[in-house]
């Protein structure tokens, strides 16, 4: 379980990157959706020991993120979102490095690094140096390393960003397969909800919503969403997009006015709180 308690972020006079927020994440997978600039990174980076908050602590299940950092550290892994590989080593020397330096000897550090490239499609690469592999094949080789690692609690930044389809589906297995915590970001409500029991929503550095995707779903009570181009009836309107929630009753109705009808999903969650509205 992690706890946070009132942590704050203030980059400079006037960055406040996460503005004191407070939630227990309790879930197995737990993902932080918001815009670009939310926080989401911010939080991350805290949460994994890598940033200092200038407010507010955090504990991981039960040790505290600024009392007992060593203790965090071997119980968590992470990728950052923007990470690189040292190109001229191989995904598979860089992972034995890495779990190597977590204390795995150097027999189990290559077994897990093979099993876990070839869990995500990379094992023929496997002693190619990284130089030479694609931008997302570079991003898969560290969510590799992150999940290689078992640690109990694991911290992913935009896992999926950048990846093909297939790609992103090898990911959401491997991380399915894991029975460590994991916290993640991400742009994509298809992975949120594919892969988590639990999403916090962040925007402009404070917790919007927290909750169960269901429950957050469920708050539509069973609405539709009616969205048409310079459509006159709306409750959202997103560049020339009007957006109307309404009851399944008038689905017919909205149809003949020539609006497209689709299901509630996490998007709305999102634009029903506004998050997108100041755009
Ligand atoms: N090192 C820094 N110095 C100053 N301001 C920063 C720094 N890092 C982030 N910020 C600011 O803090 C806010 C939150 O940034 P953060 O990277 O946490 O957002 P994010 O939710 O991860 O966004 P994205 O979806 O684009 O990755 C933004 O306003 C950003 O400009
Ligand atoms: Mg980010």
């Amino acid at each position: 379980m992690i706890e946070i308690q009132e942590v704050t972020k203030r980059y400079d006079r006037h960055t406040y990157a996460l503005k004191g927020i407070t939630a227990s994440l309790r879930e197995r997978v737990t993902t932080v959706i918001g815009r670009n600039g939310a926080g989401k990174t911010t939080l991350i980076r805290i949460l994994s020991t890598q940033l200092f908050p200038t407010k507010g602590t955090a504990t991981i299940e039960g040790l505290d993120i600024l009392k007992e950092t060593k203790k965090v550290r071997e119980i968590i892994s992470s990728i950052p979102q923007e990470s690189q590989l040292i190109g001229i080593l191989s995904p598979l020397e860089q992972m034995q490095l890495y779990l190597m330096a977590r204390g795995f000897t150097a027999s189990q550090a290559k077994e897990e690094s093979k099993h876990a490239l070839d869990e995500l499609e990379l094992y023929d690469y496997r002693n190619a140096p990284s130089d030479t592999l694609s931008g997302g094949m570079k991003r898969k080789v560290f969510v590799a390393m992150a999940l290689a690692a078992k640690a109990p609690v694991i911290f992913l930044d935009e896992p999926t960003t950048g990846l093909d389809p297939l790609s992103r589906i090898e990911v959401w297995s491997a991380i399915k397969r894991l029975s460590s915590k994991i916290i993640l970001t991400t742009h994509y409500m298809e992975e949120a909800q594919e892969l988590s029991n639990e999403v916090v929503v962040i925007d402009q550095g404070n917790i919007i919503t927290h909750g169960a995707i269901g429950n957050l779903l469920s708050s539509f009570g069973g609405k539709m969403r009616a969205e048409k181009m310079d459509g006159e009836e709306y409750d959202i309107k997103i560049a020339n997009v009007a957006i109307k929630y309404i009851e399944k009753e008038r689905v017919d109705e909205f149809i003949a006015k020539g609006y497209d009808i689709k299901r509630i999903n996490l998007d709305d969650i999102f634009l029903s709180k506004g998050v997108m509205l100041e755009s």
